[in-house]
C-alpha cells in the first residue's frame, strides 16, 4: 500500500491506472475508521481495480465552533486497516496542500445544502462539495464510494455529480451498527459511557416511527409527532431535528411513502450524532 501525501503524487498515480484502463475506485474518509468505512472499503474492493481511499479532516466543512482540532486523528492505525484491506493506495494531503493560500472557489449545491445537517450546520455542504470536487479531479475515480449514514450527503454529492458533468459513479452503502443498534460514527469516540447509552435514542426514534408506518400511518406530521414523543423521554438528548423528506430532493414529504427518509439529528453534551432510515 502507497501513501500518497502530495497532490501531483497521487495524479501520477491517477494516470497510470487510467493509462492502463483499470478501474480506479476512491473511498473519501476523515479518517478515525471504523467498520462503516470498512464496508465501503471492502464493496469498493470487490468493484475496482485499483482503490484509493483518501483520510483527509476537510476544514471547510466545519463550522467555526466545531470539533475540527479534536476530530480523531488516528493516522498509523488507519493506514494499518488499510492495508489489511487490501487498498492500493492512501491519498492523504495536509491542509495547505488543498487548500493553499488563496484557494478561493467553492461547489455549492443550492438548495439542497440547507435542508437537514446544512439547516443547522451553515456551509457544511459546501465544504463537502468543494472537497469532493477536487478530490474527483485529482483522483480521478470511475466509482466512488459514501455511506447512506450520511444520506443528505449522498443526496447532495449525487446532484452535484449531475449538475457538473463529473463522470463518476456514486455507489451508496447501507448503515453499519453497533449490535444495539446505535449508528457507527468517528463521533461516538466523544461519547461518555453514560451518553453512549443515551444515544440510543436516536435509533429507538426511527424505530418507533418505523413501527407506526408499518401499523399503516402515513401522515408525517403524526409520525413526527410520536417520534419526537419517543425522544423527548430521554431528557439528557436534545433534538437538532425529525424530518421525513425524499430521498433526492430533501423535500419535506406531507404523505410518507416507499422510499422516504426519516433523517434525525442529536445532541448528547457536546456531541452532535446522526441516522436516518428509509421507508419499505
Ligand atoms: P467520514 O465521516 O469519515 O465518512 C466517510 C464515509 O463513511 C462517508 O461516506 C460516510 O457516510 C461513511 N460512513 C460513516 N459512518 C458509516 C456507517 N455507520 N455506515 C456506513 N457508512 C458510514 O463523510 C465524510 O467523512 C466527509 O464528509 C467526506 C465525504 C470524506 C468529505 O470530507
Amino acid at each position: 500500500m502507497q501513501i500518497c501525501t502530495t497532490i501531483s503524487e497521487m495524479r501520477t498515480v491517477s494516470g497510470a491506472t487510467r493509462s492502463t484502463g483499470k478501474s480506479a475506485g476512491l473511498v473519501p474518509t476523515m479518517g478515525a475508521l471504523h467498520e462503516g468505512h470498512l464496508s465501503l472499503v471492502r464493496a469498493a474492493r470487490a468493484k475496482c481495480d485499483v482503490l484509493v481511499v483518501s483520510i483527509f479532516v476537510n476544514p471547510t466543512q466545519f463550522g467555526p465552533n466545531e470539533d475540527l482540532t479534536k476530530y480523531p486523528r488516528p493516522f498509523t492505525r488507519d493506514c494499518e486497516l488499510l492495508r489489511n484491506e487490501k487498498v492500493d493506495f492512501v491519498f492523504a494531503p495536509t491542509v495547505e496542500e488543498m487548500y493553499p493560500p488563496g484557494a478561493a472557489t467553492f461547489v455549492n449545491v443550492q438548495n439542497l445544502s440547507d435542508r437537514l445537517c446544512g439547516k443547522s450546520r451553515p456551509g457544511h455542504f459546501r465544504g463537502v462539495t468543494t472537497v469532493v470536487s477536487k478530490l474527483f479531479n485529482i483522483v480521478s475515480p470511475d466509482v466512488a464510494f459514501f455511506g447512506q449514514k450520511d444520506a443528505a450527503q449522498v443526496a447532495v454529492i449525487r446532484a452535484m455529480v449531475r449538475d457538473l458533468n463529473f463522470p463518476v459513479e456514486i455507489v451508496a452503502g447501507p448503515i453499519v451498527r453497533e449490535p444495539d443498534g446505535l449508528a457507527m460514527s468517528s463521533r461516538n469516540a466523544y461519547l461518555t459511557p453514560q451518553q453512549r447509552n443515551q444515544a440510543l435514542v436516536l435509533s429507538r426514534t426511527l424505530s418507533r416511527v418505523r413501527e407506526l408506518y408499518d401499523l399503516g400511518e402515513r401522515d408525517s406530521e403524526h409520525l413526527i409527532g410520536a417520534g419526537k414523543r419517543t425522544f423527548e423521554r430521554e431528557p439528557a438528548a436534545r433534538l437538532d431535528y425529525l424530518e421525513i423528506v425524499h430521498l433526492d430532493t430533501l423535500a419535506p414529504l406531507e404523505d410518507s411513502k416507499s422510499g422516504a427518509l426519516v433523517a434525525i439529528a442529536g445532541v448528547l453534551g457536546t456531541t452532535r450524532l446522526i441516522d436516518n432510515i428509509v421507508l419499505p
